[in-house]
């Protein structure tokens, strides 16, 4: 495939969505939340009431889930949800569905789709290792546990939402040991990606550093 691609992987709440947003912006790209489709499928078994046990329905879930991306806006069986999805209870059960391959595996297409003329920018976990392994730029974006607990902080409480920083460091601590310990595609730096620590940087300095990069190797 000729279209460019950046994958931009990383923990949760690291910032990484908002830089790829800004890196997708700038660059006139594509972008890709792909930890959004996980979220939806966790909204859509909340919704229905299936378990997290249930790997086959949940896999269901996924081959069937009808979405769509428009204007920034992210819409399930023709439905708005895009504040929906963003809470801790939707993250917990996306990280928990997210360990089974059958789920990754009806989703490989759906986020394969989205490379389009003239490029993507794509955030998630596997971005980099398995659904866009030949990436022009692989990125893996971090930052310390507190950093990323304040940001997503302010992040909730920007959205009208309520939250506690104390439970959000622990929920995100145990999410990526989740993420990091699940025996596919678990968030890893790759060896071809370029560590950018943004516990000390602006948003600014952290698309500043992406767009560096992607212009050097280019
Ligand atoms: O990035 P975000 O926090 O929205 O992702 C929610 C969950 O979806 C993550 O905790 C992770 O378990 C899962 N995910 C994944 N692979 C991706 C993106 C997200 O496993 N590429």
């Amino acid at each position: 495939d000729e279209v460019p691609v950046i994958a931009i992987d990383g923990p949760s709440a690291s910032g990484k969505g908002t830089i790829a947003q800004l890196v997708a912006k700038e660059l006139e790209f594509h972008y890709l939340d792909s930890g959004a489709l996980y979220r939806l499928v966790a909204l859509k078994a909340l919704q229905i009431g299936a378990a997290v046990s249930e790997e086959n329905k949940l896999a269901e879930i996924a081959a069937n889930l009808d979405v769509a991306f428009k204007d920034e806006q992210i819409f399930l069986d023709n439905m708005p949800v895009t504040d929906e999805i963003r809470t801790e209870e939707c993250g917990l059960m996306a990280s928990r569905l997210a360990s089974y391959p059958l789920v990754r595996k009806f989703l490989v297409m759906r986020q394969r789709a989205f490379r389009q003329p003239p490029g993507l920018v794509a955030d998630g976990r596997d971005m980099g290792s398995v659904i866009f392994p030949d990436a022009l730029l692989k990125v893996f974006l971090t930052a310390s546990a507190e950093m990323r607990a304040q940001r997503r902080y302010k992040q909730l409480i920007e959205k009208g939402m309520s939250a506690n920083i104390h439970e959000l460091q622990r929920d995100i601590q145990k999410r990526d040991q989740r993420d990091s310990n699940r025996g596919v595609a678990p968030l890893q730096q790759n060896a071809d990606a370029r560590l950018l620590d943004t516990t000390s940087l602006s948003i600014l300095q952290a698309q500043n550093s992406v767009l560096e990069w992607y212009r050097e190797c280019c």
